[in-house]
């Protein structure tokens, strides 16, 4: 027979559920139940928890909550509105109290093939509510229209929707809560490729620890047949622009997957 939880932990267990729920988070994985006599009455209860888990449905906790919200959305535009309306005026991280004005949550097609990933809002961004609309916007619109495409024809989100304080990088800490949603946001759209638009977004969606000269010039498979390829940020490039002829490289081998057409000359 399954142990019987308390209920008063079941309660506790629910709604921690819920709340990875609200992250993104919709599988969990059980470890095997010890048996034990000498087991001290708190990790008992710990365990009796898990063995909770591994009990039949009439014992499962998470019944109500094992489904993402979105995956019943056929129309990739719903499933993004219910994935806004999940991460409400967020405040799962520390940025939402060091001075954002707004989420900014992603903007573009739905049904985009292709998806570029930047790091976190800037200052115009969140005056604006819309990810890269600033100078390095300006930038990656040029690149957008360079590969033949408009700005409406893509999608576009960061890591993270809050503007991090004085334009600093996004922390771990923040990353790590912020990306479920764009995972969500990726699962929704399902694009055939992602650009990732520097180091940050990069090493978030590739969970990997390597330079950008690493990184770049290589195709990654990304989940559900999407595939991904790392380039440089707009932000850098207006910083050091002798590395746009690189960043084209990047771009053309993406036009090359998507089947567009490849123009004589680079951009300007
Ligand atoms: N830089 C980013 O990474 N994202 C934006 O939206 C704007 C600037």
């Amino acid at each position: 027979m399954p142990p019987v939880l308390d209920p008063q932990l079941k309660r506790v267990l629910a709604e921690r559920i819920k709340y990875y729920n609200q992250l993104g988070i919709y599988d969990f994985y059980r470890r095997p139940v010890v048996e034990s006599s000498t087991i001290q009455p708190e990790q008992r209860e710990q365990m009796n928890a898990k063995a909770v888990m591994a009990a039949g449905p009439e014992e499962n906790i998470f019944e109500a909550a094992v489904t993402k919200p979105e995956s019943t959305a056929a129309d990739p535009a719903k499933a993004l509105a219910i994935i806004r309306e999940d991460l409400g005026d967020c405040t799962r991280c520390k940025l939402h109290k060091l001075g954002r004005k707004q989420i900014v949550f992603g903007v573009g097609n739905p049904r985009a093939e292709l998806m570029f990933v930047g790091e976190g809002p800037g200052a115009d961004e969140d005056e604006q509510g819309e990810p890269f609309v600033g100078r390095a916007g300006q930038l990656l619109n040029n690149m957008i229209k360079a590969m033949g495409l408009r700005r409406e024809d893509v999608y576009i989100a960061n890591v993270v929707k809050c503007r991090p304080p004085g334009n600093r990088m996004p922390e771990r800490d923040e990353c790590d809560t912020c990306s479920p949603f764009l995972l969500r946001q990726i699962a929704a759209v399902k694009p055939k490729v992602i650009v990732a638009l520097g180091a940050v977004a990069a090493k978030t969606l590739l969970a990997i620890n390597a330079s950008m000269s690493d990184l770049r010039g290589r195709w990654y498979g990304f989940r559900g047949g999407t595939k991904l390829a790392v380039t440089y940020h707009p932000a850098f490039l207006l910083r050091d622009p002798r590395q746009k002829k690189e960043a084209w490289k990047d771009l053309q081998m993406v036009m090359t997957e998507l089947g567009l057409p490849l123009p004589n000359r680079a951009p300007e």
